[in-house]
């Protein structure tokens, strides 16, 4: 039996790229049958450990709510709320920042990336932000963690910290954190360029797709997205467990990430698609890449936008959820204060 926790952050301009890297899995998971209890939480602690808009951070923070709802998280099955309203989460990261090694830390890719040369001038916060990762995910004694791969090396130090918190007191209180890496699309990449990740902070819009795009903005970003002058590959392009060889992916990129958005969002394999489409131009599979997208996406859009129009239904999920994570997080954190000498 397992507990599901997942969080998005509040990036605003969410993309196919949060979708199909993210949420549409989350709905996936909602099927199965062994779980106790999931939770989809909107990281809005995790955003500010760089500067927000204070305006558009509730503005984000509602869209992505509307976002796990109009794409299928059914808030009456899975717990939906906003981190900052959960006290918990800010609390067991202080005592988890007392159990995280600074080494470990330093060893994190991703906060390199983020902070680049200017490491002197970044916020506490995110450095620390595995370690609030870390305590989103013990606050539930969660167990299953889906995320997409650029998660994993957090997703480890969480299990890290876990074992050296059991271990340091003796006791066998969290469980093993089982990471859910989905395969396939959890990179999508740039429509513009093949080795950059699709970003909301891109200056070109047509990077990506976002999920309140209209149709005939979605055909018309498909069409211009970048390609190459071959057409389209054919099976030799795939290895034996009908993944994109590596040279393949290093050589023709634009390629393989419309197929790969393609997959993803059809739920096919490669090997489908490519059995479809191989020797064809670009253009016939960018048509139907479009009509694909257009079908899957642009309903889920015009159900986020229906949603932000009156916020009413949005807040109130939000508290709902709040007042559940609360109760919940609050009886583990009892235990662990306990167990730590606090009480
Ligand atoms: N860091 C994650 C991301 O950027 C978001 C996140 C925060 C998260 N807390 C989490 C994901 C807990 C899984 C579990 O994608």
């Amino acid at each position: 039996m397992d507990r599901i926790f997942s969080g998005v952050q509040p990036t605003g301009n969410l993309h196919i790229g949060n979708y199909l890297g993210a949420i549409k899995n989350f709905v996936e998971i909602q099927k199965r049958k062994n779980i106790i209890k999931s939770y989809y939480c909107v990281v809005d602690l995790h955003a500010i450990t760089v500067w927000q808009n204070p305006k558009k951070l509730k503005n984000d923070t509602l869209e992505t709510a509307a976002a796990f709802i109009a794409s299928g998280i059914n808030p009456t099955k899975s717990i939906i709320f906003n981190q900052s309203r959960v006290s918990s989460h800010a609390e067991l990261a202080w005592i988890l920042n007392c159990i995280c090694r600074i080494g470990w830390l330093n060893r994190m890719t991703q906060f390199k990336e983020k902070a680049g040369k200017n490491r002197e001038q970044v916020s506490v916060g995110l450095y620390a932000y595995p370690v609030l990762m870390a305590s989103d995910i013990l606050s539930y004694k969660s167990t299953l963690v889906p995320v997409g791969d650029d998660q994993k090396q957090h997703l480890e130090l969480a299990r890290d910290i876990a074992n050296k918190f059991n271990y340091d007191y003796g006791v066998n209180f969290f469980p093993e954190i089982k990471p859910l890496i989905f395969g396939g699309a959890t990179r999508v990449m740039s429509l513009r360029d093949g080795n950059k990740k699709m970003s909301k902070s891109d200056d070109s819009e047509y990077s990506r797709i976002n999920l309140v795009d209209e149709a005939d903005i979605i055909r018309k970003k498909i069409r211009k997205a970048k390609t190459d002058s071959g057409s389209i590959m054919d099976l030799k392009s795939l290895d034996d467990k009908g993944e994109f060889k590596s040279e393949v992916i290093c050589n023709r990129p634009e390629a393989v990430n419309l197929i790969n958005i393609f997959c993803a969002t059809e739920n096919k394999t490669k090997r489908d698609i490519i059995e479809k489409f191989m020797g064809k131009n670009f253009s016939n599979l960018k048509e139907s890449l479009a009509d694909s997208l257009i079908n899957k996406i642009a309903p889920i859009g015009k159900e986020m936008k229906k949603m932000m129009q009156d916020s009413s239904y949005l807040e109130s999920i939000l508290k709902e959820g709040a007042e559940i994570a609360d109760e919940d997080s609050k009886k583990n954190l009892f235990e662990i204060k306990n167990i730590i000498g606090l009480n």
